[in-house]
This record gives structure tokens, C-alpha cells and sequence, in this order.
């Protein structure tokens, strides 16, 4: 069976701590855990089956955030790639208290630079069960992937991610 591959950054944060529960959740041995630090089009080729972890560390551009350095790096490689055939779902982290009016932004703009490209995104989720003012993350009335808020709401996180692993099974076919 393939291999789905979690590409993810920062490490050492809260999107690793959330990366390991989703690989734990779909079960090791069929996953590959990349941090995007360092990650080329040359590792995205491999996979066929490709879930990304992001966090939203600033809401202007991929450049002038304020530490998501790793995903600045990365963003450029994910053009560089084609995703139709592939089965692709995103995950980010945020803070719903303090950035409320650009609640987990960072899923937006990475889902559409995938979908630019090709990707259809799976693991969409009902933005009940959230409070936020404005997020870039939903399109037609759903986020475009599942957001998760290590900061303010933690007792949530392992909920979240097991019933999204469920979600996404058929799709990625584990
Ligand atoms: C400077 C800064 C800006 C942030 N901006 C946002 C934001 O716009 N939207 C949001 O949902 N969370 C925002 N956050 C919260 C982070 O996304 C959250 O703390 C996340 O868990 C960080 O994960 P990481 O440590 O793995 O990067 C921000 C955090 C920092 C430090």
C-alpha cells in the first residue's frame, strides 16, 4: 500500500504535536512524517496521498510572517507540482481568541494554492462547533480543512483530529 506522506511545519510546536496525532490516528506504519524545513517538489512527486500541516503565524503574505519561515520556503516548491490523482487534505493550527478575524487564514491560502494546482481537497468541516469572526479558511460555507486550536481549546484536539482521520479514511483508502 502507498505510503501517505504528512508534510509539516514548524516542528517542536503545536502543528508537530497535531502531525504525530494524525499519524497515530492513521497508524504509523503507513505514514511518512516530512517537515517541510528543507522539503522539495523532488519529495511531493513521491506521494500520491498528501496531508499538510500549517500553522497561521501572521495574516499578510507568506513573507512577511513572522516565523513560519519553513512554509515561506516550502510554498514555492508546492507550484512546482501538479495534483490531480492525488489525494490531498490540509490541517492548521490557530488561535481563535486573540486572531479571531483571521482564524487559521493559513489553511486558505495554502488550500488555494493547491487547488490552483489541480488538488481536490478532502477533509472539509462544518465551521459548527467553531467561534471566529472571518477566516480565509472556508469556502462555500465550510473550511477547507480541519482547523485545530492548541492555544485555547486543547481538551478539543483529540476529538477533532480522530473524527477527521475517519473522515478522510475512504479517500485515502487506509
Ligand atoms: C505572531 C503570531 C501571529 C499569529 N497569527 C494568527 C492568525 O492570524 N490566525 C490564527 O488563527 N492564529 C494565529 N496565531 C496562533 C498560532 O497559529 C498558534 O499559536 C499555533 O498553535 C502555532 O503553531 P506552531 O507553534 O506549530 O507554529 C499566531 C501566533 C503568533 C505567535
Amino acid at each position: 500500500m502507498d505510503k501517505i506522506a504528512i508534510f509539516f511545519g514548524p516542528e517542536d510546536g503545536a502543528v508537530d504535536r497535531v502531525a504525530q496525532k494524525v499519524k497515530n490516528a492513521i497508524g504509523e506504519e503507513k505514514v511518512v512524517m516530512i517537515p517541510v524545513k528543507g522539503a522539495t517538489v523532488a519529495d511531493l512527486e513521491k506521494y500520491d496521498k498528501i496531508i499538510f500541516g500549517i500553522s497561521t503565524v501572521g495574516k499578510e503574505t507568506w513573507h512577511t510572517t513572522y516565523n513560519n519561515v519553513d512554509w515561506a520556503n516550502f510554498l514555492p516548491e508546492i507550484a512546482k507540482t501538479r495534483y490531480e490523482g492525488k489525494t490531498v487534505a490540509v490541517f492548521g493550527l490557530g488561535d481563535h481568541v486573540t486572531y479571531g478575524a483571521t482564524f487559521v487564514d493559513h489553511i486558505g491560502l495554502l488550500g488555494r494554492e493547491l487547488m490552483k494546482n489541480g488538488a481536490t481537497l478532502v477533509g472539509q468541516v462544518p465551521t459548527d462547533g467553531y467561534e471566529f469572526d472571518d477566516s480565509e479558511a472556508v469556502v462555500d460555507g465550510n473550511f477547507i480543512g480541519l482547523p485545530v486550536d492548541e492555544d485555547f481549546e486543547p481538551e478539543l484536539t483529540d476529538e477533532r483530529v480522530k473524527n477527521w482521520v475517519e473522515q478522510i479514511r475512504p479517500e485515502f483508502e487506509f
